[in-house]
């Protein structure tokens, strides 16, 4: 190795001693929410049927190997993280389970995500899947964690450490799925009922983030639902409009919401993420974005990929880059690139007030 390598290597390696590297734009991402950001948790409930832990999910990921992602790769959790320079934050019960007892200080303070398919801001949202961790269950484990974190390093070095992470909430979607799936729930409430109390309920989880020691964060609307595969097949392919409807309804809710609990709290800094406006965005233009097929799964099966679920028989599209929805309900890899890509350096058609870069540097 000549000289000149020599320092490199050395000038790099100081870098990477130095515990806080270059790149890495925050201390940590603590996640909450549903499908499109689980990154394993449910594979530790052994009653959830909603897992993704059979082929083909995970077809595209590192070894090809399912992990409890709704992907055929990496989600937009994984993409956050590489966006901000830090490794995806594991899973809350994968750090807990038996076996990790003595990693679990260290890994707390890098980041924890509690995310979990089919989960809901209301807790009998995931009935259908028979389990997973509510909103309110995530919270649960954070304060948890908080506890645990301020008897470690201290409240002080704790809050400091906090208030410069990233919370990122992303959940709606499923109680909005459930809401229009159950003729139940249909006759107890009005939609715009149904939509204000998912509201109030998201608005007292934010809450007791803050409560303990989150300002920093990074919020997600719900998607244009009404145009997921599994909607589709309910109007001869084309979008669900009523659905739709709410969905930007819920939107409009969300983000008039924030800024009343921006208002009534000292310190709060986030970023709205409208995922309606950037699926449709898809759905409208995929040329643009090198997408071809903006209706069909690309796992599953019968009309539209969509009859079915995407399992280990399912029929697989042979080009997943260019199909927006990888099965009835989530996104491909492709698509979930090109949300967190907005999420980060989105103008004010997609984030407000501000994008996430700009919540990391405030
Ligand atoms: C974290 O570390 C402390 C002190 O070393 C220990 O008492 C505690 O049990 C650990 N917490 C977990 C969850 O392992
Ligand atoms: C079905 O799609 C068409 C075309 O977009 C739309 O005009 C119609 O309202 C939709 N029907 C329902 C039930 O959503």
């Amino acid at each position: 190795m000549g000289f000149k390598a020599l320092l490199v290597c050395s000038f790099v390696l100081f870098f990477y001693s130095y515990g806080f590297s270059m790149a890495q734009m925050v201390p940590a991402v603590y996640v909450f929410g549903d499908s499109l950001v689980d990154v394993g948790n449910n594979n530790y409930l052994t009653l959830s049927i909603a897992k993704a832990n059979h082929r083909h999910y995970g077809i595209d990921f590192l070894n090809h190997k399912p992990t409890g992602r709704f992907s055929n790769g990496k989600n937009a959790a994984d993409f956050i993280g590489e966006k901000l320079g830090l490794a995806t934050s594991p899973p809350y019960l994968s750090l807990i389970s038996k076996g990790n007892k003595n990693e679990n200080n260290a890994s707390f303070i890098n980041g924890v995500s509690f995310a979990s398919a089919g989960a809901g801001i209301f807790d009998g949202t995931d009935e259908r899947y028979r389990q997973s961790l509510p909103l309110t269950k995530q919270v649960n484990y954070y304060t948890n964690v908080y506890e645990e974190l301020i008897r470690e390093v201290g409240a002080s070095a704790l809050q400091k450490h906090l208030s410069k992470s990233i919370f990122a909430v992303v959940i709606g979607n499923n109680d909005l799925f459930g809401y229009f799936e159950s003729s139940e729930l249909r006759k107890k409430n009005t939609p715009q009922q149904y939509v204000d109390s998912m509201l109030f309920s998201l608005k007292l989880q934010l809450q007791r983030l803050y409560d303990n020691g989150g300002r920093k964060f990074e919020i997600a609307g719900v998607g244009a639902l009404g145009c997921c595969p599994m909607f589709r097949l309910k109007n001869q392919t084309e979008c669900v409009v009523e659905t739709n409807y709410w969905s930007v309804q819920y939107n409009k809710g969300l983000q008039s919401m924030l800024k009343e609990w921006q208002s009534e709290n000292q310190g709060i800094i986030y970023s709205y993420f409208d995922t309606y406006v950037a699926m449709n965005d898809l759905i409208q233009n995929p040329a643009s974005y090198g997408f071809t097929d903006v209706k069909a799964a690309c796992c599953g099966l019968g009309e539209l990929n969509a009859r079915a679920p995407c399992l280990p028989v399912s029929h697989l599209c042979p080009n997943r880059q260019d199909h927006i929805f990888w099965d009835q309900f989530h996104p491909t890899e492709a698509a979930s690139r090109i949300f967190v890509d907005k999420i980060f350096d989105g103008s004010s058609t997609y984030t407000s007030p501000i994008n996430m870069r700009q919540l990391v540097a405030a």
